[in-house]
């Protein structure tokens, strides 16, 4: 008994069970259900207009999709083993209401153009959602940024003290990375916005579908232009798992900045307590889980887009049903984006920052180093001989346990920058790297009017 399967009749057996439970992907490709049946209702339509179905006949298919779509969102649909995957089983329901009705709402499409056509729409959906989050936590580091375009912090290469920044400097650093991202996003979006239905199961039809009618009903920009790329690529899955794995790179080193500025032993920063977590042992403990967390995420967003491109390399065109592998990694990036994006966002908008103890690091004499230099430079010495002489004047510094502070006006003029001592103070320095780009507090606020600038002109808002 092969039981209705909607391939059965060429067939006299079932699948067996266990190659039945390796291929079924309802589990996971249930949640397409919306976009199923509202690609259904646009090929319902498209049928249509070719007069393979009657307005009415169109109605009532139309209606018994939706009604299935319904059933499905509250659950009370009851699936059973001849759904081996989502639209097989909105197929299946639409029949068991309307009979030979049913049977004919599949013809000219295939599920190889239908399951593409609902990623799309359902990864497009997502890619919006995602977008918004991106814009919520890039508005939070930019008005952080406002409120602190003059404050000093030591700036870090190799993890140790350069030279001076502001924490307005550093956190749109961190924004301007996450506006790129965005304009990733919007880019994918666009090319994302391609309809596969009417390609069939590789080679369109002989029906006479109009697809570019069916691309306009789903919203999208435009239909395929090849009906075996439209049907065998996944690269609209590949370049939104390589997005979202850069994003997530980012979201993982501002994660990673928060969980080095709030360490207790440097105390730059503190988080809230609602982004924070107790220790089941020891009473003491405040741990930062949001921030390690969205620092983690990024690896399995990472592993998502190595699944998929280990997936699609060397699998020759047309459908395979190694295609159905791309929906659990894929699923996963954008949920768990959706997972982090806020909770990270929330975490950035609640710290609290210290900027007397990032004032108190800047002491470090280290930072002025480089502006010793220039001040050498300025004054006509080529820069290697000035790094040179600043690196000795340290070096005799270090030996005999003194400072830069303790040198007096004659050892200043000796130097060669008589106004050395007013050298070693972070605003002035930040002051002085007042060029575009800079941390100047004039120069982050104008980084921070462009980035608002950037975010305003974006289609889609928090
Ligand atoms: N569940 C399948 C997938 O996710 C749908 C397409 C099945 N097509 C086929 N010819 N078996 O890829």
């Amino acid at each position: 008994m092969t039981g209705d399967r909607v391939w059965s009749g060429r067939f006299s057996t079932a699948p067996a069970g266990a190659a039945h439970a390796l291929g079924s992907s309802l589990r996971f490709d249930v949640r397409l259900a919306s976009q199923d049946v509202e690609a259904s209702i646009a090929h319902v339509r498209a049928l249509e207009d070719v007069g393979l179905l009657s307005a009415e006949d169109a109605k009532s298919l139309e209606a018994a999709l939706a009604d299935v779509g319904h059933e499905i969102a509250e659950g009370r649909l009851g699936f059973d083993e001849r759904d081996e995957d989502v639209h097989s089983a909105i197929e299946r329901a639409v029949t068991d209401r309307l009979g030979e009705l049913g049977a004919r709402l599949h013809a000219g499409r295939s599920r190889n153009d239908l399951v593409i056509t609902d990623l799309r729409l359902w990864l497009m959906a997502a890619g919006r959602a995602i977008e918004r989050e991106t814009v919520g936590l890039i508005r939070v580091l930019v008005e952080h940024a406002r409120g602190h375009a003059g404050d000093p912090l030591p700036g870090m290469t190799h993890g140790r003290a350069a030279q001076p920044v502001t924490l307005g400097h550093h956190l749109l650093a961190h924004a301007s990375g996450l506006a790129r991202d965005l304009e990733r996003l919007e880019g994918w979006s666009s090319r994302a916005s391609t309809s596969p239905l009417g390609a069939g199961a590789i080679a369109t039809s002989t029906l006479g579908l109009d697809p570019d009618m069916t691309a306009a009903r789903l919203g999208f920009h435009r239909a395929f232009a090849n009906s075996i790329d439209a049907v065998s690529d996944r690269d609209v899955v590949q370049e939104f798992l390589a997005v979202a794995a850069i994003l997530a790179t980012h979201v993982s080193r501002l994660a990673a900045d928060l969980l080095r500025w709030t360490d207790p032993s440097l105390g730059w920063a503190e988080l809230d307590e609602a982004y924070s977590t107790g220790s089941s042992m020891m009473p003491h403990k405040r741990n930062p889980d949001t921030a390690e967390l969205a620092r983690a995420k990024a690896a399995r967003i990472a592993g998502d887009f190595a699944t998929v491109t280990a997936l699609l390399q060397g699998l020759p065109l047309g459908y395979h049903r190694d295609l159905q592998e791309d929906k659990e990694p894929v699923l996963d990036a954008a949920d768990t984006l959706e997972r982090v994006l806020p909770a990270l966002t929330g975490a950035v908008r609640t710290v609290r920052f210290d900027t007397e103890a990032m004032r108190a690091a800047c002491e470090d004499e280290g930072l002025y180093a480089t502006d010793l230099a220039e001040a050498l430079v300025k004054s006509g010495v080529p820069f290697r001989e000035a790094h040179r002489r600043t690196g000795a004047l340290l070096k005799g510094l270090a030996e005999r346990g003194s400072a830069l502070r303790e040198l007096g006006s004659e050892e200043w003029a000796a130097f060669g920058v008589p106004h050395g001592r007013t050298l070693l103070d972070p605003d002035r320095s930040i002051a002085a790297r007042s060029g575009p780009g800079g941390p100047s507090r004039a120069s982050v606020e104008h980084q921070a009017e462009m980035l608002e600038a950037f975010l305003d002109a974006r289609p889609i808002q928090p």
